[in-house]
């Protein structure tokens, strides 16, 4: 165990949506993926819920707060990652991050892929600023156990490396991946 085990991982949880944000259209993505967390994870944590429109300065300004002020260990994103005009959350999520971490939409494309032939319409990616590692998903709350069960056993290892919260989870459900020390 590393110092920072015992620690709350704070988590960002944003509902990017025109039709959310206004009201005429229940949030289903944001509390999917809190019910996804209650599940998967064992070590203390807490969730900061955003729900916001389709407009990348508006984006950028919740994750900006979410990483710099709240300092999530993590920020998971759901909608706006597809074609249309308004869909720009791939766009905010690079414009703040350091570091793109291209191989987390490789994988969850590849998995929903097998569920859906749509998939290849998400440009979901992740990307890490600071101590905290964003993850974007598509809007589909059925997408949103596709993607984390692909992506999500490597979550606590990346976390580890960018010097956040020691995360764990529940290993009956989903057991995550750490390499031996060498
Ligand atoms: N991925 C999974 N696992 N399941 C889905 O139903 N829908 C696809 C794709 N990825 C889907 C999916 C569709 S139809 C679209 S348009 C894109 O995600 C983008 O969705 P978004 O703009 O809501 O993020």
């Amino acid at each position: 165990m590393s110092d920072s085990s015992g620690q709350v991982a704070r988590i960002g949880v944003v509902t990017v949506s025109d039709r959310a944000s206004r009201g005429e259209y229940e949030d289903r993505g944001g509390p999917a993926i809190v019910a996804y967390l209650e599940e998967v994870l064992s070590s203390p944590w807490e969730a900061s819920r955003v729900v916001v429109e389709d407009e990348a300065h508006l984006i950028e300004e919740a994750l900006l707060r979410l990483c710099d002020l709240e300092r999530c260990a993590l920020v998971v994103t759901t909608g706006g990652t597809g074609p249309a005009l308004r869909d720009v959350t791939p766009e905010a999520t690079l414009a703040v991050s350091e570091k793109e971490m291209p191989g987390f939409g490789e994988l969850m494309r590849k998995v929903s892929l097998e569920a859906v032939p749509t998939a290849i319409l998400s440009r979901q990616t992740a990307g890490v600023r600071g101590n905290s590692l964003i993850v974007n998903l598509p809007g589909q709350p059925k997408a949103i156990q596709e993607c984390l069960d692909a992506v999500f056993p490597a979550i606590p290892y990346c976390v580890d490396l960018i010097g956040g919260p020691y995360m764990e989870t529940n290993e009956e459900r989903l057991k995550a991946f750490r390499p031996k020390k060498k």
